[in-house]
């Protein structure tokens, strides 16, 4: 599902590298948490993955036919923002449906729909960058997704962009599912800036999932988060994971969520990154 080789980037696209001969294989299915030192290259590696910054040398390619994505906090929801949590979401299921006309989306209804992959967030090439997608740094307001970065590998949907967003009378339905399933019916019509670190975090996620993505793309989701929140947020990614299969790449600080819950590390460090398993790591890093 992701496929990064040979890797060099830079934001300067010369010497010295930021990212150096990155390479990494994603199978469908698994759950990657990215660890590393601060400024290690992590964001920007995901920055990469979802086409906002093309590589100097090598390839990152995304065989996702639709990404949810969930930046890293300063890049996220304006807190100061007036804008409460079901515009935050309702917003997104517009810009679902602004993504271009296409086949049926997977809010139609019927049969085909089931198995059309339409939605937002659909592989496309690393210059094609959405009108309405995130800066370059990931940031976003009220849009929430990401067109996947490389060269998309899905031969229909790739370099475009192939939208079918939910007919705007199912939207207020499929609002009130992502909330409850995060557990914030109650905190629909809450400013965002209202809410807690961990509540703020939880709209996030159910504004990714809302675009019914096959890959989900975090960066540091418990940041801000108490225990508790944490807990909460990474068993709820691991259910994600083991009940619907939904490939999850997550950057993370938390090195202890990082070792219980992914079947796989990279860690990155003096622009390198290698994968391990999570026992492996534990034995490496923590003495473990
Ligand atoms: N747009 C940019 N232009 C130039 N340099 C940048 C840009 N964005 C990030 N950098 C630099 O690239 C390096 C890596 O940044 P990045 O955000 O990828 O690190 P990170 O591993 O995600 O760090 P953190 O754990 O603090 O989030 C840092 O030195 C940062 O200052
Ligand atoms: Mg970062």
């Amino acid at each position: 599902m992701i496929c990064v080789n040979d890797l060099f980037f830079s934001y300067t696209d010369a010497p010295p590298w930021l990212l150096s001969d990155i390479s990494l294989q994603v199978a469908g299915g698994e759950y990657i948490s990215v660890v590393g030192d601060n400024g290690s290259g992590k964001s920007t590696l995901l920055r990469l993955l979802l086409g906002f910054l093309r590589p100097t040398k090598g390839t990152a390619e995304v065989g996702a036919r639709r990404i949810g994505y969930v930046p890293q906090r300063q890049d996220s929801l304006g807190a100061d923002f007036p804008i409460t949590v079901y515009e935050v979401l309702y917003s997104y299921c517009k810009l679902l449906g602004k993504r271009g006309a296409a086949p049926p989306g997977p809010y139609a209804d019927g049969p085909a729909a089931a198995s059309a992959h339409t939605g937002a967030f659909s592989p496309q090439k690393p210059d094609a960058t959405p009108a309405h997608a995130p800066d370059a740094h990931g940031s976003s307001t009220g849009a929430g997704g990401i067109g996947a970065g490389g060269s998309g590998t899905d031969s229909t949907v790739a370099g475009g962009i192939v939208g079918g967003g939910p007919p705007a009378a199912r939207i207020p339905a499929l609002i009130d599912a992502a909330l409850a399933q995060v557990d914030l019916s109650g905190k629909k019509r809450a400013l965002i800036g209202d809410l807690s670190g961990g509540q703020h975090q939880k709209v996030l996620l159910a504004r990714a999932l809302l675009g019914d993505p096959d890959l989900l793309i975090l960066d540091e989701p418990s940041t801000g988060v108490d225990p508790s929140g944490q807990e909460e947020i990474y068993a709820f990614l691991k259910n994600l994971n083991d009940t619907r299969g939904l490939t999850i790449l997550s950057v993370e600080h938390n090195l202890d969520a990082a070792i219980a819950n992914s079947t796989k590390i990279f860690h990155m460090a003096n622009g390198h990154g290698h994968i391990c398993s999570p026992r492996q790591f534990a034995k490496e890093m923590l003495g473990g």
